[in-house]
């Protein structure tokens, strides 16, 4: 019986599943305002504070971008984390960093650009380009966007 419990626990060991996370840091500067375009200037300021500022202002974002994948045997990675870092580069850095994000960006025309908005819409961008460069292997399990050091977003795909 003892034997066979053994040989069971190797079997399930063998079998099991290792769901591994990893995690690419980028940071980049941008510009936006938080403006309601039915709100008249003072409504926007009082609901949104100096980021409603007119003449825009800037942050420096902290991006933390999370996959979810099994090692391949036969590299041990998830992904490569250099594919990774490329996809973030060209996907979101390349497009967001130093610009206007209200006027710069395709992707987030006549959208309110609050961190969550952010969030979002690099996952939408993200999610298809990891699940294409893994052939589905891999795919988007956290974005998570500072605005500030205290302040931040994350989104899981819900
Ligand atoms: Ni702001």
């Amino acid at each position: 019986m003892h034997e066979l419990i053994r040989i069971l626990c190797k079997f399930a060991f063998q079998n099991k599943i290792f769901m591994i996370y990893i995690s690419r840091n980028a940071h980049f500067s941008a510009a936006h305002k938080l403006n309601n375009p039915k709100w008249d200037q003072e409504k926007n300021e009082e609901m949104f504070g100096v980021c409603a500022n007119e003449n825009w202002h800037g942050h420096n974002f902290d991006l933390t971008v999370t996959v979810k994948g099994e090692p391949d045997p036969e590299t041990g990675f998830v992904m490569n984390f250099t594919d990774l870092k490329q996809i973030v580069n060209r996907e979101i850095l390349d497009k967001v960093d130093h610009k206007n994000l209200n006027m710069d960006v395709d992707f987030l025309k006549g959208k309110m650009i609050s961190c969550e908005t952010l969030t979002i819409e690099f996952w939408k961008i993200l999610d298809v380009e990891v699940r294409k460069a893994t052939g589905d292997r891999v795919s988007l399990y956290r974005i998570k966007l500072y605005e500030t050091p205290n302040n931040f977003a994350e989104y899981f795909g819900e």
